[in-house]
């Protein structure tokens, strides 16, 4: 029996772009079928800059035991233990990198719960064509609704009252659509934090944009591509929030 591909999240996203066409953006975890655009956004040297990995490492090595190939497909064992059982005790200390979906895979958000399943730490990459579309504003807000949610956040929001006179198959669409957000339990961190690399302009504002409180700065914390680099810490209380977002169900 193969193993499944779970859904996080899902939003209808209105892409922030000329056309403005709508597209439905998925959070999942990671398929082996992810390797080849995984391995080309972590080989783009732009892409790269401010992050922790060498993207050399990744343009040389398809195959090996830390290729792409194998990262995703670690990935998607990882995610599918997490998701299948919802054992999220198996989350603290080991990053979780999430699919974002864009009728493919676009980028990711990889997500660390602290060793007392208290915290979590965020961060987002797309691919290089794929950015400047909201995407990854889009895709960490549909993270911190499932760690910051401790039911389905969709389950917690008024349902529209049924009409009497609906089919069964209409209700279930209805109940179906009225899960557009968060379709697993969340994990009920009490804060989420970035670190983001102090030149590192987009995602600064990304994170501030989606209202994290900018911290301070922790100087010369981080060893990256052979320099000391300054990280700018973000972050954002879950009682924040779901105070900004659900204000109805803020607990
Ligand atoms: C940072 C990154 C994830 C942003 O992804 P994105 O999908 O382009 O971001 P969005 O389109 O959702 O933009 C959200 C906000 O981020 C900020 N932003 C995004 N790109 C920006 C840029 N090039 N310059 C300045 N601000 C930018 C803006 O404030 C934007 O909001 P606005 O459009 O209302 O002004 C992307 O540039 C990326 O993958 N960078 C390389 C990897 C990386 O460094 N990741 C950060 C790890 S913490």
């Amino acid at each position: 029996m193969s193993t499944p591909v779970y859904i996080i999240a899902r939003t209808a996203h209105t892409v922030a772009d000329a056309e403005g066409s709508t597209v439905q953006l998925l959070l999942r975890t990671f398929s082996p079928t992810d390797a080849p655009t995984f391995r080309a956004y972590r080989a783009d040297a732009d892409t790269a800059r401010y992050q922790s990995w060498d993207p050399s490492y990744y343009a040389s090595d398809t195959t090996g035991p830390r290729s792409a190939a194998k990262f995703c497909h670690q990935q998607h064992m990882f995610g599918a233990s997490v998701f299948r059982n919802t054992d999220y005790t198996a989350l603290r200390g080991r990053w979780l990198q999430l699919a974002i979906d864009d009728d493919g895979h676009v980028g990711d958000v990889a997500v660390l719960v602290s060793p007392d399943g208290r915290q979590a730490s965020v961060g987002a990459t797309l691919a290089p064509g794929k950015t400047g579309r909201g995407y990854a504003r889009a895709a960490v807000r549909m993270a911190l609704d499932w760690l910051f949610a401790a039911v389905p956040v969709a389950d917690a929001r008024a349902h529209p009252t049924p009409n009497p006179n609906t089919t069964e198959e209409e209700k279930e669409q209805a109940a179906v659509d009225a899960l557009d957000g968060v379709y697993v339990p969340g994990v009920a961190v009490h804060r989420a934090h970035a670190l983001v690399d102090a030149r590192n302009t987009a995602s600064g504002n990304l994170f501030a944009k989606l209202g994290f409180r900018k911290e301070g700065t922790n100087v010369q914390a981080s060893y990256y591509k052979g320099e000391w680099c300054d990280d700018d810490v973000y972050a954002i209380l879950r009682t924040e929030w779901l105070e900004k977002k659900y204000p109805a169900v803020a607990q």
